[in-house]
């Protein structure tokens, strides 16, 4: 069986877009691979984070990733920070990391343009991401669209270990949705859905209840034409729409189309939002119920215990090829 791993950083409220993007390709693939998905705190804390707040979400997140179907029998459901390996693996990568690479990262410069005073973590966060990756053997990993650059980085440096070292770490594939692989802000449908936009009209999370989600869908940025037609050039904001009715409410595009065929954008809205609340209102009783129970911190322990198995492993591996410590086994 191949080994996927992907994560998500518990920095706000998780987003449709994290949804789409992320937790609902691990569902369909945790049948067929030998999944890891982690809750990645470390890369959390690479922007400040009040403590307490930070804790919650992390909690919230372990939730989510059950409550929308991810089966702790199937996969491995853990937090970075208590798999220390992730760490240590990630200054190893930093090691074979150049500063001008890690400069040209597009998230790099979006976070750190125009602030007097940039973290270092923000940076190196790269390299972390890569030895999340890595240390789990991984073959393929699911991610949205906005990750690609990050993808692309993390193989260059395992092909760069392995070519300087020893040829110890697997190089993995990224994977990322046919329809849904970049959602758009609500509010600036050429900007992605973000979780960190400080304008909450322009998110939705699978945590809204209904009022919002109604109000965030009728406030959504539009066009004036008023057709109902996917075209991503010409009307992003209604393109951005239908694909997030297409994928939630498992039409085709086309088909959606002609549901709305001389209806204006108030109906297609008005169904729409129906067609979100019905989707999460499932997803939100479970995960509720999850967030309150001891269940959570068992499957949790669970996931870090075998985290820390397959990840020291290959963390072993690592320092012997790089020639750190005593030889071990
Ligand atoms: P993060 O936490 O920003 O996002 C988690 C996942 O959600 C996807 N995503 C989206 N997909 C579609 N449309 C959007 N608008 C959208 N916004 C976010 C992201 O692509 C991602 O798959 N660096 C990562 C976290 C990470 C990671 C890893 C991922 C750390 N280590 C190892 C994979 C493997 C991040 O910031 O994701």
């Amino acid at each position: 069986m191949k080994t996927i791993f992907s994560g998500i950083q518990p920095s706000g409220t998780i987003t449709l877009g994290n949804y789409i993007g992320a937790l609902k390709q691990f569902v369909e693939m945790q049948n067929d691979y030998n999944c890891f998905f982690c809750i990645v705190d470390q890369h959390a804390i690479t922007v400040p984070q009040d403590p307490q707040t930070l804790r919650k979400n992390i909690r919230s997140l372990a939730a989510l990733y059950l409550a929308v179907g991810l089966d702790p029998e199937k996969a491995t459901l853990f937090i970075q920070s208590e798999v220390p390996a992730h760490a240590q693996a990630g200054w190893m990568m930093q090691c074979v990391s150049y500063i001008g690479e890690l400069e040209r990262m597009t998230q790099f410069k979006d976070k750190s343009t125009g602030k007097d005073a940039v973290q270092a973590s923000l940076l190196t966060y790269p390299p972390l991401m890569a030895a999340d990756i890595l240390l789990y053997n991984t073959d393929l990993v699911p991610v949205g669209e906005d990750q690609k650059q990050h993808m692309e980085l993390t193989r260059d440096l395992a092909e760069r270990f392995n070519k300087k070292y020893n040829d110890v770490l697997t190089i993995p594939e990224i994977s990322i949705p046919k329809v849904g692989a970049r959602i758009m802000s609500l509010q600036e449908p050429t900007k992605k859905m973000s979780k960190s936009d400080p304008n909450k009209k322009a998110n939705i999370s699978p945590l809204d209840d209904i009022k919002q989600i109604e109000k965030k869908i009728k406030s959504a940025v539009t066009d004036s034409e008023g057709i109902v037609k996917f075209d991503k050039e010409n009307k992003p904001g209604i393109s951005n729409l239908l694909s997030i009715y297409s994928i939630l409410g498992g039409k085709t595009i086309s088909e959606i189309e002609e549901l709305y065929h001389g209806k204006g954008y108030g109906d297609f809205k008005g169904d729409l939002a129906e067609v979100v609340v019905n989707f999460f209102k499932p997803i939100q009783e479970r995960y509720y119920h999850l967030l309150e129970s001891t269940e959570l911190d068992r499957i949790l322990d669970e996931g870090a215990a075998k985290a820390n198995l397959v990840a020291n492993k290959t963390l072993k591996k690592m320092e012997n090829a790089m020639g750190l410590g005593r030889k071990r086994r």
